[in-house]
This record gives structure tokens, sequence and C-alpha cells, in this order.
């Protein structure tokens, strides 16, 4: 009995209450049927091992959630605990909010979901499994622990931040930094490293491109999302690229094949929400896909600014 206890009280650790709200489309969990397996605890090891756990070599069909041998701390490292880019530190504070890319409200639960769907090439985890009540519990408690660190001691601890350079990037400098700088970790051929022979056990250096990497809709499929983590984190434990260094190796990366996602031109409804360097169409804007995939940036910037100041009443003149 008191097993089922203690796992119920460390969901409960969200809100010790009668119900447990989850999500935008709020439904509650009674006491009676949060899942036992749905604690923090879980939440953080499906963060670190999902390859093992969600990953496509699971021995049970029905647990391939993820299509890529990456963990979710492949990118948010330290299974989000590292402040900084792509730390997950705050992430309950920015939830729920409005998606740009799905124009509808998202909960933590829906990006997670997003992260399975495009960052690891998967499916949607159902939202009331234990598996997602296991992360997103955990990710919430990531913020008590942000509270407890204090703001100037997370900002103390980020890393330098990523400057875009006013240029294109270039795509055959990316490819001479990459084989100087990573291809040591990640392989030449961009496909990583696996841990044993049995691909269940997922990657020590995770694959850049290839079938077993993130998709083409995936967030780190931008240049600049690409550069900014890049700069921030890699080569890791060294993270002293330059600016222009991120740039072209990002590029490069992303100029490599990679899984596809389906109905790409169904994102972002109101296309001036569009990230500049999203790399795939339609734009509201007549900049060639090269250029929103590689840059340079800045007249692209400038376009958006402009148009968003013609259009807000009272700016106008
Ligand atoms: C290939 C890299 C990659 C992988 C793997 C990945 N993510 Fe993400 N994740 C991102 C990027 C990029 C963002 C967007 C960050 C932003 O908008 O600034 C993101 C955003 C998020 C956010 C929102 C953070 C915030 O503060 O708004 C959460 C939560 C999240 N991911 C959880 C997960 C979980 C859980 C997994 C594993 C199931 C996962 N991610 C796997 C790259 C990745
Ligand atoms: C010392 C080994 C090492 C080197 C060198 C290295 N990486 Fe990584 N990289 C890793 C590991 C390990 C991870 C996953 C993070 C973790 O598990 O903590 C990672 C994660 C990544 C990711 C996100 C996950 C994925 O597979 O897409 C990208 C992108 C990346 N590295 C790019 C680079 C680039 C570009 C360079 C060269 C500038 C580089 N890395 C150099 C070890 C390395």
């Amino acid at each position: 009995m008191t097993a089922v206890v203690l796992a119920c009280c460390a969901v409960g650790a969200v809100t010790i209450g009668a119900t447990l709200t989850l999500g935008p489309r709020r439904f509650t969990l009674s006491r009676a049927n949060v899942p036992a397996i749905a604690t923090e605890e879980y939440g953080k090891r499906l963060l670190a091992e999902t390859t093992e756990l969600l990953g496509p070599h699971n021995p049970d069909p029905k647990m391939h959630y993820s299509g890529s041998g990456l963990t979710c701390g492949s990118c948010h490292l330290g299974t989000g605990m590292e402040p900084g880019t792509l730390g997950l530190l705050q992430a309950s504070e920015r939830y729920p909010r409005f998606s740009p890319r799905t124009a509808g409200m998202t909960d933590i639960e829906d990006r997670v979901n997003e992260c399975l769907q495009r960052s690891m090439n998967g499916r949607a985890l159902p939202v009331d499994s234990p598996e997602m009540a296991a992360m997103a519990s955990y990710i919430r408690s990531l913020g008590d622990r942000n509270a407890a660190m204090g703001a100037s001691l997370r900002k103390a601890k980020e890393p330098p931040a990523f400057k875009t350079p006013d240029r294109a990037a270039d795509l055959k400098a990316g490819k001479q930094v990459f084989s100087d700088q990573c291809a040591k970790c990640h392989g030449a051929d961009g496909a990583g490293l696996l841990a044993t022979a049995n691909p269940i056990h997922g990657y020590v250096f995770p694959p850049v491109w290839g079938p077993e990497s993130f998709n083409d809709g995936a967030g780190m499929h931008r240049v600049l999302t690409a550069a900014r983590f890049i700069k921030a984190r890699m080569p890791l434990g060294k993270a002293d690229l330059t600016n222009d260094e991120a740039f072209d190796v990002a590029a490069f990366i992303n100029s490599q094949p990679r899984p596809h996602m389906a109905n790409l031109d169904r994102d972002f409804p109101d296309r001036t929400a569009k990230p500049i360097d999203t790399g795939y169409g339609p734009y509201a804007d007549s900049f060639p896909i090269e250029q929103h995939q590689f840059g340079p940036f800045a007249p692209i910037e400038a376009y958006y600014k402009k148009l968003k100041k013609s259009k807000s009443p009272g700016k106008k003149g």
C-alpha cells in the first residue's frame, strides 16, 4: 500500500487535491485513476532514456512514440536542468500559451507532443497516458527548481548568446567546421555512435542527420535555432565556436538528408507569424526559400518589421 500512496503523492506534488489539471483540455484525474507510475522520477527517466522507453526499437510496438534515436536530453541537456538554450527550467512559466504554429492554445503536454512528432520524428502520446503525465509532472517540477536557484544565478550560468552574422551561411565552411570539430563524436556521416550493437540502447553521440535524427519540421531544423544551440552547447564540454562557425555548421547539418514530416504547409496559418528561418513555405513574403533556410536574414527581418509597423494602428505615418 505504501508504494501506491507514494506514487500518488509524487504526482500530487503538482496538486495534492482530489484533482490534477493537465493540459488545455482540462480533464481531471481522480485520485483513484492517477496512474501509479506517473511520477516525476519516471518523467525524468523518460527524458533521459527516451530511446529505450519510447523509441522505434522498443520490443513493444505500442510504445513506439519516438521514431528517432534521440533522447529528449539530446537537445534539452541534463534532462532540461542546464540553464540557458533549450533548458526547461522556465518551461512551466510559459504555458499555457498561444502557438502560432498550430494557431491554438498549447500547454506543456502539447509542446511535448510537438517535440515527439517533430524533434523525435514520432507520434503524439495520449494526453492522459502515464508517460505524458509523468513527463509533464517532471517538467513542471523544474519550475520549483528554477525558483530555488533564483534568476540571477540562472542567468550567470547561461552560456553566451548567438548573434546572427549579416550574410548567408557558407555551407562549405560549415562542412569544414563539422569535420574539424564535430565528426569525432557525431561521425563523419552524421549518423552518431550507438551505445551498443543493439539499437534499443540508443546513442552515446546522437545522429545529427539521417533516418534516426530529427525531421524537417523540427525547431532544430531552423538554422538560427540550431546555431543558437550549437553556439551555446557544442562541441560538448567546450562550446567555444564563434558566431560564424556556429551559423555555418548549423546550415551544413540542416542541408543534409533527414526524415520528412507531412503537411508542413499547414503550419502557421497566419504566415506573418512564421519564424523567418522556417525552411519550408508558404511564406507571407517573396524572399526565395534558400534565403529562409540559409540567410542573409537582415532583409527578411526588416521586411516583417515594416509590415508589423504598417499594420499596428496608431503607428501609421
Ligand atoms: C532535436 C532536438 C529536440 C529534441 C530531441 C526534443 N526537443 Fe523539445 N524542444 C526543442 C526545440 C528546438 C524547442 C523550442 C525551443 C524554443 O521555442 O525556444 C523545444 C521545446 C520544448 C519545450 C518547451 C520549452 C519552453 O520553454 O517553451 C518542452 C517542454 C520540450 N521541448 C520538451 C521535450 C521533450 C519532453 C522531449 C522528448 C520527448 C523533447 N522536447 C525532445 C528541441 C528538441
Ligand atoms: C565530445 C563529443 C561531441 C562533440 C565534439 C560534439 N558533440 Fe554534439 N552532441 C554530443 C552529445 C553527447 C549530444 C547529446 C547531449 C547529451 O546527451 O548530453 C550532442 C547533441 C548535439 C545536437 C542535438 C541532438 C542531435 O543529435 O541533433 C546537435 C545538433 C549537435 N550535438 C551538434 C554538434 C555540432 C555542430 C558539433 C561541432 C561543432 C558537435 N555537436 C560536437 C557530443 C558531441
